[in-house]
């Protein structure tokens, strides 16, 4: 690496983050576990949505025993609204393989935590420098976008490849005697300095040693040719009645949204009438009110576009095993995605309790 700056830079930075740095939950431990959880957590989600299920996650799981013995629907059901559900059960994996292999105890070595299910380098590299105090990289995308511009890497951050050569800047850059404050404090310029677009250089504490701004280009990095592509699906969801009671399924235990529960949803492009009977046993007997509402839920690479139904049926044969007939008010105890909430709530504000 040809960086004149970098014993500036890491001076200068690190000196920012313990005068300026955000005061967060997970900043005011150094318990592993705790921040191997807020990691988790705050991969694809914001710090100010973290904030609160991460108190909730740690008042119900204090403990990597007691995470480790958590009921998987409990545990989908607190993470129920942060998305991503296979983060939750991967976390769970990996505590329980840190119970039964290391005795409960959280390893302090790149290798074996990269075993761990759902550790990556990015997640490894934060629990050794922040809990562990070891002078090891966690490069996520924030941290490239802002070292790209630091060190003017024009390499494409949409290769795999390339985020060794970050990796290999920060083995070079990282403070010796506060690795996890270093690199936090990459995080938090990231997240409140160095924007994606618009980055307001003239309020960073780094400016002077950053290559990107001295030539100008800072806002052209970090370079990114691949877009990700989005798929769009369009579906019919059916709020089904049968005698008082609301028709839900449990998700496969694999893939998408796993093993939580929805109302039935077909594709629109399907015959719905002969889709229920085949996959819930149900009869549809009469349309309550069609189409009460319309939704597009956005997910990393898929968009539902989902138009919903209230509907009554009737049951024809014995339900399949991962359909249930429930209460509206026990709708509530189950793990329900997000787009599944939101149609529940138009249908008991609009539908139930039109006059109020
Ligand atoms: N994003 C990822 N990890 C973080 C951390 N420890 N603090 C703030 N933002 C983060």
């Amino acid at each position: 690496m040809n960086y004149p700056y970098a014993q500036q830079f890491r001076q200068s930075l690190v000196e920012w983050y313990q005068r300026e740095h955000r005061d967060l939950p997970w900043r005011q431990t150094k318990d592993p576990y705790k921040i191997w959880v807020s990691e988790v957590m705050l991969q694809q989600t914001r710090v100010d949505t973290v904030i609160p299920y991460y108190q909730r996650f740690l008042k119900k799981y204090p403990t990597i025993g007691s995470l480790a013995n958590a009921d998987e629907e409990d545990l989908l059901k607190m993470w129920e609204g942060l998305g991503y559900y296979s983060r939750a059960r991967n976390l769970q994996s990996g505590v329980k393989e840190v119970v039964e292999k290391y005795d409960g105890i959280v390893p302090n070595n790149r290798h074996d935590l990269q075993k761990l299910k759902g550790v990556g380098p990015y997640t490894a590299g934060a629990i050794l420098s922040i809990a562990y105090n070891l002078p090891e990289h966690a490069v996520d995308g924030n941290v490239m976008r802002v070292l790209s511009r630091v060190l003017h890497i024009t390499e494409d951050i949409s290769l795999t490849k390339t985020r060794k050569i970050f990796e290999e800047a920060v083995e070079e850059l990282i403070h010796p005697d506060f690795p996890g404050d270093f690199n936090q404090a990459l995080m938090d310029l990231g997240a409140t300095v160095c924007s994606p677009t618009s980055p307001k250089c003239l309020l960073c504490p780094v400016r002077e040693y950053c290559i990107g701004f001295q030539e100008g280009v800072a806002e052209q990095l970090p370079i990114k040719t691949k877009k990700t592509k989005v798929k769009n699906e369009y579906y019919n969801v059916y709020i089904i009645v049968i005698d008082g009671k609301i028709l839900v399924e449990k998700r496969p235990s694999e893939g998408l949204l796993a093993n939580m529960w929805q109302f039935p949803m077909i594709q629109r492009d399907k015959t719905f009438a002969e889709e229920i009977k085949n996959l819930y046993h149900v009869e549809i007997c009469k349309v309550l009110k069609e189409n009460f509402f319309e939704l597009k839920h956005v997910f990393s690479h898929l968009i539902w576009n989902m138009q919903s139904h209230f509907v009554e049926g009737k049951v024809l044969l014995e339900l399949p095993e991962n359909v249930q007939l429930i209460s509206i008010e026990d709708v509530k105890d189950l793990p329900f995605p997000v787009p599944m909430q939101k149609i529940l709530k138009s249908m008991t504000e609009h539908i139930l309790k039109p006059s109020e």
